[in-house]
């Protein structure tokens, strides 16, 4: 393979094409916005500058990554790329629409991936005329240096397909999981806790984003707290997320969105992009301090990892993938500082059934359920490794 093409310039699409490029192929980057495109160039250009500044490039190597990605203004481009790695909104109906308009440009060989962080692959591979080429390849925020790439056949793919896909993506220095086309893969599935129950917590009154960041980080050993994080990922494309896998699990009250963050999304307060979201990111603000409060923080942190054990045990219970690429999607994809089910066998399964179930006759609600597996596992007397 040599050319790749890569659909939208936002977050995920400049640093694909980073990565792309850095492996050593010819990148054409389009988005339909051009302000976009000029912006991810001056970004990536800002980019491979530091990584020179720190040793970790060369300067011509930085200038010939630089010089193999083409800005382009039209899809045209892509008629003889071998692979496109489509980056752009996270909706459906685009989605389709720019699948179908790809396969009357690209060659009858090119595989078309989609980024998608909770759409249906099958869904997506059905608006093709030749759905056997079509996969899920999703990276992680940020591409360049999240080692995990999920990859994601849809029940059209074909094996050669996946095969050529998962080699190249390996190629590219990545760590790969197959995972099944279910809502949210296995990351944002089994993360969606890690977000959801912090805004219920701070929904409830128990504590701001500043202090639950600050458990999360100080306590539970994250590399970033929730809100911090959905700052990061911008609030409009993790709530979306959110919302696209609640509707996809046909409105289970465990994945519910939050008001909070819904409010956040349609005001516009998407985090660092837009300057403001659960923090103010402008010059001069003054951010509100967290309370250190060591036994409030010791609460918060342990109903949100039992939420996040939980839902690991219940992927695992569900065949989603294996015990191993559970763990190693959650410390690779999303930097967590241990494998779920590796917790939960330090914190105990007993531990784990028993929070649950308070947690559960507390607030009567189904979004506390625990989940059969480790219950079955307390009964037996059983630990995940
Ligand atoms: N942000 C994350 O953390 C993250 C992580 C993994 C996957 N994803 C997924 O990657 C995709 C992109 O997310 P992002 O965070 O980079 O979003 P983003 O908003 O930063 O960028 C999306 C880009 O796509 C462009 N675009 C929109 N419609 C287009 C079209 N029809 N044709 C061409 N360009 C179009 C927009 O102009 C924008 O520049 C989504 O599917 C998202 O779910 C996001």
């Amino acid at each position: 393979m040599k050319k790749i093409g890569v659909i939208g310039s936002g977050s995920m699409g400049s640093g694909i094409a980073q990565v792309a490029a850095t492996a050593g192929h010819e990148v054409y980057l389009y988005d339909n916005n051009p302000e976009a495109l000029n912006k991810a160039s001056a970004k990536l250009q800002k980019i491979l500058n530091r990584l020179v500044e720190k040793g970790r490039l060369d300067d011509p190597e930085a200038k010939a990554i630089f010089g193999r990605i083409y800005l382009v203004d039209n899809l045209s481009a892509y008629s003889d790329c071998d692979l496109v790695i489509e980056a752009i909104i996270e909706n459906l109906d685009i989605k389709k629409k720019v699948f179908h308009q790809l396969e009357d440009i690209v060659s009858p060989d090119c595989i078309l991936a989609s980024n998608t962080s909770s759409l249906s692959m099958a869904s997506i591979a059905a608006a093709c005329k030749r759905p056997d080429r079509v996969i899920g390849i999703h990276f992680f925020n940020p591409a360049p240096l999240m080692k995990l790439v999920e990859i994601i056949p849809a029940i059209q793919t074909s094996e050669s397909t996946l095969d050529i896909s998962r080699d190249l993506i390996n190629n590219w220095g990545k760590l790969t999981v197959v995972t099944k086309d279910t809502p949210g893969f296995i990351v944002n599935r089994v993360a969606r806790p890690f977000y959801g129950e912090a805004l219920r917590i701070y929904e409830e009154g128990i504590a701001d984003p500043a202090t639950i960041d600050w458990v999360m980080t100080e306590i539970g050993g994250f590399r970033m707290g929730p809100f911090t994080l959905m700052d990061y990922i911008g609030n409009d494309v993790n709530y979306t997320v959110t919302e696209t896998v609640f509707k996809a699990f046909y409105f289970d009250p465990r994945y519910k969105p939050a008001f909070t963050q819904k409010r956040l999304s349609e005001a516009g307060y998407w985090g660092r992009k837009s300057g403001r979201g659960y923090y103010d990111y402008s010059e001069d603000a003054k951010n509100p301090v967290p309370n250190q409060d060591k036994d409030l923080g010791e609460k918060i942190f342990w109903r949100i990892l039992v939420m996040l054990i939980n839902e690991a045990a219940d992927a695992l219970h569900l065949n989603i993938a294996s015990r191993d690429d559970i763990d190693l999607a959650m410390t690779k994809g999303v930097n967590y500082p241990k494998g779920l089910l590796k917790w939960a066998d330090e914190k105990g399964i007993d531990h784990c059934v028993e929070a649950m179930d308070q947690l559960y006759d507390e607030y009567h609600e189904d979004r506390y359920r625990c989940s059969p597996l480790l219950r079955k596992m307390k009964r037996e007397g059983r630990t995940f490794y």
